[in-house]
């Protein structure tokens, strides 16, 4: 564990947190949103674009007024948005600061098993991994994050992660708002849950059965933020980097936007909404018309996640965050500048996937209802010992499964054959909504329940909500290889179910 939150998680006092005194605290926006430099990368000898990262700990200002030690690439907190472009090689160097081992897996991007920086490419304190690939796949908002055996989660919540863009000219040639910063900006959207003295708190145990949550949200590594832009089209890049909380994203006055991309690029054409609703680990790119907003303010906010049908059933998941809505970022808008992007009627031309091999079918289980008390001693117990147990190197029981099976790295899960297209059906069987993401691709939902997809679902995507009751359907192609000692991995994206359990291992071959 972090030597920050080790620290915190041997100073709480359980019962304390227990009580759910911590409800959300009225946010008081004020400061500028920290915004990731964009990171290009530079030439190796070899004419490779080379890029650095520096894994170590630091001091943040999570919330103004307070110190955080926190972990990040290349500074205290979270890291730069790596610039990839496609079909050119690129290197990348992770160097690992920490005092205990980790990885760097690249989420979404289409790499071989032996790049992909899961659970078996542990980078040893002091060493440093080279990855080395060419990315072909479409232009799209990616991440990095650390996937440790056991300990994504309060890595993750360290503050490891950072936004991998992968460009091939789309966004300019649409004439989208492309300008970082100014109008195309990114919004990491975490919640944590702090200490009087300002120290990251790592106790899900403490909170509910979908893992760790907090209450109070940063975007980009900072709570509250105030964002100024000009009055022209917006372009936000929303990453629900959180460990285990769904956002339903909103505006002011429940205004409309358009959604632009999916998880892993553009779909076909912009989608009109009012809500958006994003699991952990899932993209969206969407569009706000502030042409007539010049001197007006409004707030991203969150809007009741917990009364859509399907996400829990849980007594110990009605925590109250979930139930209120929450304003995350205000906007305000300023004068508008000369290079406004606009919003095209037509993105991109997405090819469907068509099906080349047998499918699978998957089921995910968690904790029955009637055995929720002694479940969730255990599962306190296991995520209260376990990091600090992994760090030892001894295992623990998991609670959440996958086809009955619980994350083995000895084990192989599924083996696929390499330039396969398969169809996987997931089956969530659990009294909660599950995420399901697979490695090393992206995907087509076909269907959910039988029926389609929203259309703002319709385009590539790599991770998914998997309501209760809920049967997906998603068509993939696997065309990298990863073989056994470097497979790839499918599983829950609330890191708290990741780590205990519901992680399985595929080769492709
Ligand atoms: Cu974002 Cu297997 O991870
Ligand atoms: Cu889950």
């Amino acid at each position: 564990l972090p030597a920050a939150m080790a620290m915190d998680m041997s100073g709480m006092n359980m019962t304390s947190t227990k009580g759910r005194t911590s409800s959300i605290p009225k946010p008081v926006f004020s400061g500028t949103l920290p915004i990731p430099p964009v990171y290009t990368g530079g030439w190796g000898h070899d004419k490779v674009r080379e890029y650095h990262l520096r894994i170590g700990g630091g001091h943040s200002t999570l919330h103004p007024g307070l110190e955080t030690a926190t972990w990040g690439y290349n500074g205290a907190v979270l890291g730069p948005a790596l610039r990839i472009p496609r079909g050119q090689p690129v290197r990348l160097y992770v160097h690992n600061g920490l005092d205990q081992s980790t990885t760097t897996h690249w989420h979404g991007a289409h790499v071989p098993g032996t790049m992909d920086g899961g659970p078996q490419s542990l980078i040893l304190p002091g060493k440093t991994w080279t990855y080395g690939y060419t990315i072909d796949q479409p232009e799209a908002t990616l991440w990095y994050h650390p996937h440790p055996a056991g300990r994504t989660g309060p890595h993750v919540y360290a503050g490891l992660a950072g936004l991998y863009l992968v460009e091939d000219g789309t966004d300019r040639r649409l004439g989208l708002p492309h300008h970082w910063g100014v109008d195309d900006i990114p919004v990491i959207v975490q919640d944590r849950l702090l200490d009087a003295r300002g120290r990251l708190v790592y106790m899900p145990q403490a909170m509910d059965v979908m893992g760790m949550k907090g209450n109070r949200f940063l975007i980009n590594g900072r709570e509250s933020p105030i964002l100024k832009v000009p009055a022209q089209w917006l372009r936000l890049r929303l990453l629900n980097a959180s460990n285990a909380r769904i956002y339903n994203f909103a505006l002011t006055g429940d205004q409309t936007f358009y959604v632009i991309a999916s998880d892993a690029g553009y779909l076909e054409s912009p989608v009109r909404v009012q809500r958006l609703l994003l699991a952990p680990a899932e993209r969206a790119e969407i569009l706000l018309d502030l042409r007539a907003m010049e001197g007006k303010r409004l707030w991203l906010r969150s809007d009741s996640a917990a009364v859509i049908p399907g996400l829990s059933l849980h007594p110990m998941d009605s925590d109250q965050f979930d139930r209120s809505n929450f304003n995350l970022l205000e906007i305000q808008v300023d004068t508008a500048t000369s290079t406004g992007g606009q919003l095209p009627d037509h993105l991109v031309d997405i090819p469907r996937l068509q099906a080349n091999a047998g499918s699978r079918r998957f089921t995910l289980r968690g904790m029955a209802m009637d055995k929720m008390p002694l479940a969730q001693q255990a599962l306190a117990k296991a995520l209260h010992n376990g990091p600090a147990q992994m760090s030892m190197g001894v295992g623990r029981e998991p609670l959440f499964s996958i086809n009955n099976q619980y994350m083995n790295m000895q084990v192989i899960n599924q083996r696929l054959r390499l330039g396969s297209t398969e169809i996987w059906e997931v089956y969530n069987d659990a009294e909660m909504a599950h995420t399901f993401h697979v490695h090393g691709t992206s995907f087509q939902i076909l269907s959910r329940n039988g029926k389609a997809p929203p259309a703002y679902e319709a385009g590539w995507k790599d991770t998914l909500l998997i309501r209760r009751a809920e049967t997906v359907r998603f068509i993939a192609h696997y065309g990298h290889p990863a073989p056994d000692d470097f497979p790839y991995m499918y599983h829950c994206h609330m890191l708290e179910h990741e780590d205990n359990g519901m992680m399985g291992q595929f080769t492709v071959s």
